[in-house]
C-alpha cells in the first residue's frame, strides 16, 4: 500500500504567493495550498503551517495578499518558498516586486496571473496547518496570463483545454 501522506501530492495545485506587512516588515511566502470555498461572500484559504513567519504575521495583521503566480514565475515561487523571512528580507534580491494594494494595507506581487486582498475571517487549527480563511476585498486578474500548476513536485505550464465547463 502506498504511504498516505503521498495523498496531498496528487492534487494539481496552482502556486500563490502569500503576502503580509507588520508595521514596516513586508515578508512573503508560497503556498500551494490555497483553495477558494464561497462565491457569495467571496471566501478563499490558504493552509499555512505554525513555523512560518508569515503564519505569525497574518494572526497580527489579520490580513494577507494572495499573487497568484503566473507560469513565467517558477523562480520566484522557489524563493519566496524555501527561505525563511526570519532570516532574510526575500524582497531584497528584487526578484520580488511588490504592487500597492488597493483596499487593504498589505501589497501584492507584480506580474501575476490574478491578485487577492484578504481579510482574515477565521483562523482554524487542522493537523499540522492552521487553515486562514480569507475574505476577498479586492481582485485583479490578467487575462493574458496563465497560472502556474504544481503536481507531485513538479512545476507546469497548463496544457491544451480538452472541453469546457462553464
Ligand atoms: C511550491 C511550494 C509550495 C508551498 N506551499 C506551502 C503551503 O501551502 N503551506 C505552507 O505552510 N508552506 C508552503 N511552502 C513552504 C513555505 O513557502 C516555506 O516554508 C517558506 O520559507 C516560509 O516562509 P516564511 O517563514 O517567511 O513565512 C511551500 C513552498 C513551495 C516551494
Amino acid at each position: 500500500m502506498e504511504e498516505v501522506t503521498k495523498a496531498t501530492s496528487e492534487f494539481a495545485e496552482s502556486v500563490a504567493v502569500v503576502t503580509v506587512k507588520q508595521g514596516d516588515k513586508l515578508n512573503a511566502m508560497t503556498a500551494a495550498w490555497t483553495v477558494p470555498v464561497s462565491h457569495r461572500p467571496a471566501l478563499v484559504v490558504v493552509h499555512i503551517a505554525p513555523q512560518r513567519l508569515t503564519h505569525d504575521m497574518i494572526v497580527e495583521t489579520k490580513e494577507f495578499g494572495l499573487s497568484i503566480l503566473a507560469d513565467d514565475q517558477m523562480e520566484l515561487s522557489q524563493h519566496a518558498g524555501t527561505v525563511s523571512g526570519r532570516k532574510v528580507d526575500k524582497f531584497a534580491s528584487g526578484l520580488l516586486k511588490s504592487k500597492p494594494p488597493k483596499v487593504i494595507e498589505t501589497p501584492l506581487l507584480e506580474g501575476c496571473a490574478a491578485t487577492l486582498e484578504c481579510r482574515l475571517e477565521k483562523a482554524i487549527s487542522m493537523g499540522d496547518h492552521t487553515i486562514f480563511v480569507g475574505r476577498v476585498v479586492a481582485l485583479e486578474r490578467d487575462p493574458n496570463k496563465k497560472p502556474l500548476i504544481l503536481h507531485r513536485g513538479i512545476y507546469y505550464r497548463l496544457g491544451e483545454s480538452v472541453g469546457r465547463y462553464y
